[in-house]
């Protein structure tokens, strides 16, 4: 009995120290194995005169139940450092990772355009998808009974007010200001909805950006210094603009801007139309509640897959819908 004590004193203290898992083995063995110290201890039992046996055969096997449950727990603390890495890992480290995935060419063009404008001093402006009559065409001054409609038929939803997918993302600058006073200076791009077949050149849906300045004493002059600019910047240095006399029901005066530079001519065309653009209507300006004889202002629209396709030199804008690998991956 009084050999139980110490013996298991030191067992516990060898396994304790046990530095790996093949040392606490030899361990064990050293204590427990055929040959161990606590096995002889444990052979001396039958030894022993009969009245000792059940007090000592009690005390053995209650040491010998602590000796392994101190392995067991020994056992997977070594099992645990074992899995952990050698070295420290240093968690500031970059990663390796290899990038996935990329960009759609329209995010990039659409991107490129608003940096460029960014530099001007132009935030993005957002607005939804679902809009009602008010917003996409009453108050850019385009009346239920206004031809202007016809060319811009669209997708109308269930509900109230008759909601409608919106035509042009134009919707978005009386969004803003019925917000916010004056000055404005805003690009929005978004995606836009047509009743329409989808051919090589046309979708049901696609996107625009739309921009907005409206300040004091605004002029066309720099309007047509600002879209030279960031066409130069999205399409090269050799971009020319020309803008032609039109008509849109929001502006006053309007242009269709026309643009050529090699990539035009390349398609065997000097110009190309490429945006929509004018003075704001001073009706638009009552209608958000401006004051037209203080404030004066410009706007454009444009559809980003045109540039785009020019900028890539892709002739099917159902290419870009699509989500072919073999397409997306060359961007
Ligand atoms: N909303 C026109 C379209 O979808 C483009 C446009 C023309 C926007 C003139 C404008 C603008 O802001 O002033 O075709």
């Amino acid at each position: 009995m009084d050999d139980i004590a110490p013996l298991k004193a030191a067992a516990l203290a060898d396994f304790a120290a046990a530095p790996t898992l093949a040392a606490l083995e030899q361990a064990k063995g050293a204590y427990l194995g055929a040959q161990g110290r606590f096995t002889a201890l444990m052979k001396q039992l039958g030894t022993l005169p009969k009245e000792q046996k059940p007090a000592a055969g009690k005390a053995i096997n209650e040491a010998k139940a602590e000796l392994e449950a101190a392995l067991a727990a020994r056992r997977s603390e070594l099992e645990l450092q074992a899995a952990l890495p050698k070295e420290p890992t240093d968690f500031t480290l970059p990663g390796r990772r290899r990038p996935l995935g990329r960009l759609h060419p329209l995010t990039q063009v659409t991107e490129d355009i608003v940096r460029s404008f960014r530099k001007l001093g132009f935030v993005v402006a957002d607005g939804p998808e679902v809009e009602d009559d008010y917003h996409c065409f009453d108050a850019l001054n385009t009346p239920a009974d206004h031809p202007a409609r016809d060319t811009q038929d669209t997708f109308y939803l269930e509900g109230q007010g008759r909601p409608l997918l919106r035509t042009h993302t134009s919707s978005v600058q009386i969004r803003v200001m019925e917000k916010m006073p004056p000055p404005i200076r805003i690009v929005v791009p978004g995606r836009v909805y047509r009743r329409d077949n989808a051919d090589a050149t046309h979708n049901p849906t696609f996107h625009q950006i739309e921009g907005l300045y409206v300040d004091r004493g605004v002029t066309v002059g720099d309007l047509k210094g600002t879209v030279e600019f960031v066409f130069r910047e999205v399409l090269g240095e050799d971009v020319k603009i020309r803008f032609r006399p039109h008509y849109f029901s929001y502006t006053e005066p309007s242009f269709e801007i026309d643009f050529s530079n090699a990539l035009v001519k390349r398609m065997g065309k000097d110009w190309l139309e490429i945006a929509g653009c004018g003075m704001v209507h001073p009706q638009v300006f009552e209608n958000v509640g401006y004051d037209p004889e203080e404030w004066t202002g410009w706007a454009f629209g444009f559809g980003i897959e045109r540039i785009a396709m020019l900028r890539y030199g892709i002739t099917d804008i159902r290419l870009f819908y699509e989500n072919d690998l073999r397409f997306l991956r060359q961007f």
